[in-house]
């Protein structure tokens, strides 16, 4: 079975549930487990859990996830991939697939910013993104809760959440990263 890590950052819960989604829809089609960065694992700047780390290793594929701060991924995950740096040099994660997910407050909130980074840092490793294909649900009809894709992205998957604990992703904000999730393992069986 292919193996499908996703690796993500949540300050207040809103990627986390992303997140979670992300990993139901993995989850029916391949090996996969939910990865959460959290502070304790950088001490002085810098992101320290080689454990963690060298469980990606033997991924054939990871998908990103990170709440969009000040126009980019958080610092915290910033950490994360400034430790892959030996990884880089080595190859370690060339031709495994990649793929991204942010959420943000804004209805933009510059979150294509985020999702550009992913993609950056995903090709210096020489990994495959992969898009999002999910298809905007509000051009069927459904409503701004329900749609899937509302937010029109294809580089990942973009979540706008309302300031305050009560808000959450949509249904069809989570749905997309259902999609995205089926989407990615299926890939990676096929080329595991
Ligand atoms: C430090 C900080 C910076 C933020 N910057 C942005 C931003 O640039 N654009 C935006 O729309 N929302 C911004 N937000 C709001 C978060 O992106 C939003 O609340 C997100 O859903 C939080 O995700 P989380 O619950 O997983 O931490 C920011 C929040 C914080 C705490």
């Amino acid at each position: 079975m292919a193996v499908v890590k996703i690796v993500f950052h949540s300050g207040t819960g809103n990627t986390r549930c992303l997140a979670e989604a992300v990993h139901r829809g993995a989850a029916a089609h391949a090996d996969a487990e939910l990865m959460e960065i959290t502070g304790s694992m950088i001490s002085d700047g810098r992101f320290t859990d080689e454990d963690f780390l060298a469980k990606l290793d033997s991924a054939d594929a990871i998908i990103f996830g990170s709440p969009t701060y000040m126009g980019m991924v958080s610092g915290q995950m910033k950490c994360f991939f400034d430790a892959t740096s030996q990884r880089w040099m080595s190859g370690a994660w060339n031709s495994k697939l990649a793929a991204g997910f942010t959420t943000s407050l804004g209805l933009s909130g510059d979150k294509q910013s985020t999702l550009s980074y992913l993609v950056t840092v995903s090709c210096q490793h020489g990994m495959i993104w992969v898009s999002c294909d999910a298809p905007n649900g509000l051009f069927q009809g459904a409503s701004m809760e329900e749609a899937t894709n509302r937010l029109s992205s294809n580089t990942g998957v973009m979540s706008q959440v309302n300031f305050g604990p009560e808000f959450h992703p949509t249904p069809g904000d989570e749905r997309t990263g259902e999609l995205l999730g089926e989407r990615v393992a299926k890939l990676a069986a096929r080329l595991a």
